[in-house]
């Protein structure tokens, strides 16, 4: 079955009933590979969205963002969307009944579009596709172009980004934008979030007594099982040895950078300062 996004519903194109909601048939295309890496990310993802673990500086970053989002908005909807209305897919949405941080409250006129393969609460509260990526062509009408593509933390989680790069570029209306929110393992930017963490936990409290037992504490202890962990993460990074279970990438500034260029042009790449967090724009290249 095709739909067509009309407004803010899909429409059935055989039998012109409208829904908000639209669904694959999941069974055919999953790999047991993709399976394993959800089921092992999906406790973390439920913990964060629906069971309110959402760290604060999570919670930051994601508001971060909403700020990068609006302003390719506000300069792609002005300069090309003209007088029709932008739309934009978030491609792995997450699992959120209601929309994420990063879209809330921007511009109602867009029209958003989730898809997310998740299949928690697909009764959402906006247009959402039920599918991976890879299966979103079989679900939408051919003409069907979208303006703006957000993929927030979701990049990683992808089996093949080139494949993914070149579903997207069919699915773009001419100059569309792709804002990506992604996480970096270069180990000297990991060291400095460590090394930040470990510092402003020392100074947490200011009594003096208090302040040298942690000063101490660390340095017997927290200083060296960190740089024990930090030089294991980095051995397997060189060595291409998976990070965990829950990602098929471990990105690095210059990996990336490659990835994306598979997109189109990186016309922007920002990082914030303390995490590991980059947010990169790219106009899709057809
Ligand atoms: C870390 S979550 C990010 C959720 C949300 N974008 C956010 O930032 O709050 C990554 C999401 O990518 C989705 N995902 C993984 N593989 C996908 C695929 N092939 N197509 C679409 N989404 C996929 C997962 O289901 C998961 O919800």
């Amino acid at each position: 079955m095709k739909y067509r996004i009309e407004g803010k519903t899909f429409v059935n194109l055989e039998d012109n009933k409208k829904t908000k909601s639209i669904k694959s048939n999941r069974s055919i295309t999953h790999s047991h590979e993709w399976q394993k890496r959800q089921d092992a990310s999906f406790q973390e993802y439920t913990d964060i969205y629906e069971n309110g673990k959402m760290p604060d500086y999570v919670k930051d970053l994601l508001v971060l963002f909403r700020g990068y989002i609006s302003n390719y908005i506000l300069f792609y909807s002005r300069k090309r969307t003209k007088s029709r209305n932008m739309k934009l897919l978030d491609v792995g949405c997450g699992v959120s009944k209601t929309l994420p941080i990063y879209m809330r409250g921007i511009d109602h006129s867009i029209v958003y579009v989730g898809l997310d393969p998740i299949q928690i609460n697909f009764d959402r509260r906006y247009l959402f596709v039920n599918a991976r990526i890879e299966e979103l062509m079989d679900l939408l009408d051919c003409d069907e172009k979208f303006d703006l593509f957000v993929f927030s933390t979701s990049l990683d989680h992808f089996e093949d980004i080139e494949d993914v790069a070149k579903i997207i570029k069919e699915l773009s209306q001419p100059g569309a934008l792709a804002l990506f929110f992604v996480g970096l393992h270069d180990p000297e930017i990991v060291a400095r979030k460590v090394g930040a963490f470990l510092f402003g936990r020392m100074f947490e409290t200011l009594t003096l007594p208090k302040l040298l037992i942690r000063i101490f504490g660390a340095y017997l202890i927290r200083i060296p099982a960190s740089c024990l962990s930090l030089m294991r993460r980095d051995f397997k990074l060189r060595n291409d040895i998976s990070l965990d279970e829950k990602h098929f990438y471990y990105f690095t500034r210059e990996s990336v950078r490659r990835y994306i260029s598979m997109f189109g042009n990186i016309l922007d790449v920002t990082e914030i300062p303390d995490t590991n967090a980059q947010f990169i724009c790219c106009e899709i290249n057809g």
